[in-house]
């Protein structure tokens, strides 16, 4: 895609992997459990409400929310698709979740009161602490939530969940199994104590959804995968074991174009702190990206881009708002070439994974920092 529209540093998401990437989460969880397309924090990066759209047109029918700032924003585009926010909702907004319908992961006695106060029905899940030590509330705490729940006929336990803390970061899931065997447990107590079922139960991330039926329950909160990258090496690894690799597609291409070209002699330093210096006569682009736009500082140096096909590599320290990159083995670079940061260009490629992997970062912090007010085009 051109860059007609004029803009200096833009997104492309492929909606065909995007629906691609659906399809086969869906194939993986089946006809009986609702995918929950996680599009918070912006949608990792790809635009929270086109990427919402896509989503929901192709086949997802919950959407994950951090705050209940992007569920206001999602609303228009959710229209009566359930919305759980997942992070947490300050008392003082809790009423706004409330007006839109969304639903809130609640795990204070506090937020309980601010619902009742707004005297309006609301849904809300129930957060189980199983070993993560995130949010959530073990079983006394749990308990005695339900107690005051029960005080308030207009609001209702739709959900209980909970969250794996080591499914990603090993092929030994022995850990996560313990925290499903307490989500188990304590999914009953919960029902018990409030007398009756509760219908929506949901515990898989990406890594689980792919690879452990058992964590599927009626809903899988699947963000990385839907977006075509791997919630890490070591579930790709597990998931090839178990004949379960499915074919994603990345969906995210970051670009930006060249600003300027100049021809420098060896010697000359480049960038703040005289970071680099030329170790021969040389051929340097400055590209129109920083810190700011989502290109970490660690970059500096290390980092690579793609101009016309060929990788040319990062000179000297990443700017606020430029950083400028080694042209001279790449020949004919011009004024507002296309450069690629993140995604394919001909035959070279910078995954999420090689732009993270360079600055002792991963593929999940990479694309959601691409800063939110960078354009995003769905092609
Ligand atoms: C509570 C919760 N559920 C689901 C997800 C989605 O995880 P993943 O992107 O690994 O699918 C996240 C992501 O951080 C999360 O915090």
């Amino acid at each position: 895609m051109s860059n007609s529209q004029g803009a200096k540093t833009w997104v492309e998401v492929s909606s065909a992997a995007l629906q691609n990437n659906v399809r086969l989460l869906k194939k993986r969880i089946g006809k009986k459990v609702a995918l929950m397309a996680v599009v918070k924090a912006n949608a990792y990066g790809h635009g929270l409400t086109g990427t919402a759209a896509i989503a929901l047109l192709s086949g997802a029918t919950w959407l994950g929310v951090d705050s209940v700032d992007e569920a206001l924003q999602v609303a228009p585009v959710a229209k009566k698709t359930p919305t759980l926010i997942l992070g947490y909702t300050p008392l003082a907004r809790v009423k706004d979740v409330v007006r839109i319908g969304a639903r809130m992961i609640v795990y204070n006695q506090e937020t309980i009161r601010a619902i009742a106060a707004t005297k309006k029905a609301a849904r809300i899940h129930i957060k189980l602490e199983t070993g993560t030590t995130r949010q959530g509330v073990g079983e006394r705490e749990l308990l005695s939530l339900i107690r005051t729940i029960r005080r308030y006929p207009k609001i209702t336990i739709e959900g209980l969940s909970t969250h794996y803390a080591n499914i990603e970061d090993t092929t030994d899931h022995a850990y996560a199994a313990g925290q499903l065997a307490a989500f188990i447990r304590l999914a009953a107590v919960a029902e018990k104590a409030y007398g009756k079922e509760i219908p929506v139960k949901h515990t898989a991330c990406s890594a689980a959804a792919i690879l452990f039926p058992e964590t599927h329950f009626s809903v899988a909160r699947t963000g990385i995968a839907l977006y075509g990258m791997w919630p890490s090496h070591e579930t790709y690894i597990s998931a090839k074991e178990r004949g379960a690799a499915l074919p994603l597609q990345p969906a995210l291409t970051w670009k930006t174009i060249i600003a300027q070209v100049k021809e420098v002699s060896k010697g000359t330093p480049v960038s703040y702190g005289l970071t680099a210096r030329l170790t021969r006569n040389a051929r340097i682009a400055v590209i129109p990206v920083g810190y700011f736009d989502g290109v970490d500082r660690k970059y500096s140096s290390v980092g690579t881009v793609l101009v016309r096909g060929r990788r040319a590599p990062i000179l000297g320290r990443i700017c606020m708002n430029m950083c400028m990159v080694d042209v001279t083995d790449v020949p004919g670079v011009r004024l507002e070439d296309e450069v690629v940061l993140i995604g394919k260009q001909k035959s070279e490629l910078i995954t999420p994974d090689e732009f993270a992997t360079k600055i002792g970062s991963f593929n999940y912090e990479t694309v959601t920092r691409i800063n939110p007010l960078i354009p995003r085009r769905y092609v």
